[in-house]
Parts: C-alpha cells; structure tokens; sequence
C-alpha cells in the first residue's frame, strides 16, 4: 500500500483593502453582483465576476426556482455566460463573494463542488490557470493561484 498526500495552497488576505487594486475591483463587481441575486428561497446571495484576458468583465449571481435544483449557482451562470460570448477567450480571474440574509458571512466561502467542477472544464481548456478570490459579504479574502488547488483528484476529459 501507498500513502499519498495531497497538498493545496492558499493565500488569506486580511480584507479586500489588501488584495492588489485590480483584483479588489474585480471583487468589488462581484459584490455588485450579490446584491442582484435572485435567491428567495434560500436568502444566501452570492455574485461572481470574471477577468478574461481581453479585459472584458463578465458577472453572475445564483438564480433560484421554485423547483429547487432548477437554480444555478452564481460561478456557473457566469461561467457559462463568458464560455457562452467570449468561446476562444481565456479567463484570468474570479472573484467570488457569498453572504447570507439571516447570518452574518464574515469568513471566506469557498465555491461548491459542482461550480468547481464547472470552472475545472475551462482551466483544462484554456490550458492556464484560473485565479480564485473568494470571501464571505465582508472580512478576509481568500486566494488560490488555480482551480486545480481547490478540487484535488478532479475528474476530467482524460478519464473518458
Ligand atoms: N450558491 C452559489 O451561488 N454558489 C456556490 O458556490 C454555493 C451555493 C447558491 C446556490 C443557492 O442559490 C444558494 O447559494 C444556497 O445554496
């Protein structure tokens, strides 16, 4: 039998004040993007921005349904989005900010499973690397260098 151990880097930045000017603008529209979030079943509202490498912003909130799994995530609407206009256009960063209605979302909320999964397709795409910030409505900010650091042991095309 073999060990192996996985290994995954972040970077925690005290608040958004510390992150680099363009990176806090990026999570600036991502807040932006909470705010028009369509969730009123759950009341957890999350935004997510976008940087592609021709400078455009693409930005995403989740939108919920009465029929509950018919929702989609705030990173995936967005994802889908920048996939769906800009096909041959790389995606440099993601700025993703999540806060609920009826607690207080001071620590970094990381995107689920499915999203990551999702942003794993265009990382692998692209074949670049996709930087990820992530905090709660306020408080810290979280970084990763690349999806690849949030979704160990991803599934992905050359399994199939
Ligand atoms: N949600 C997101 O938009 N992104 C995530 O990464 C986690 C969850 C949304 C889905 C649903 O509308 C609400 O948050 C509660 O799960």
């Amino acid at each position: 039998m073999k060990e192996i151990v996985i290994e995954s880097k972040l970077f925690v930045f005290e608040n958004l004040d510390k992150l680099p000017k363009p990176s806090q603008e990026l999570m600036q529209k991502a807040i932006e993007a909470r705010q028009k979030a369509y969730a009123p079943y759950s009341q957890f509202h999350v935004g997510a921005a976008l940087l592609l490498e021709n400078g455009e912003i693409i930005t995403g909130n989740n939108q919920e349904n009465a029929s509950y799994p018919s929702g989609l995530c705030a990173e995936r609407t967005a994802i889908y989005y920048a996939g769906s206009k800009y096909p041959d256009v790389k995606i440099v960063e993601m700025a993703i900010s999540a806060g609920s209605q009826l607690k207080e979302t001071t620590e970094p909320i990381p995107p689920c499973g499915a999203c990551r999964q999702a942003i794993a397709e265009y990382e692998i795409k692209q074949e670049s690397p996709i930087k990820i910030y992530f905090m709660g409505a306020s408080g810290k900010v979280a970084k990763s260098n690349s999806l690849e650091n949030l979704l160990p042991l991803m599934f992905n095309k050359e399994a199939l």
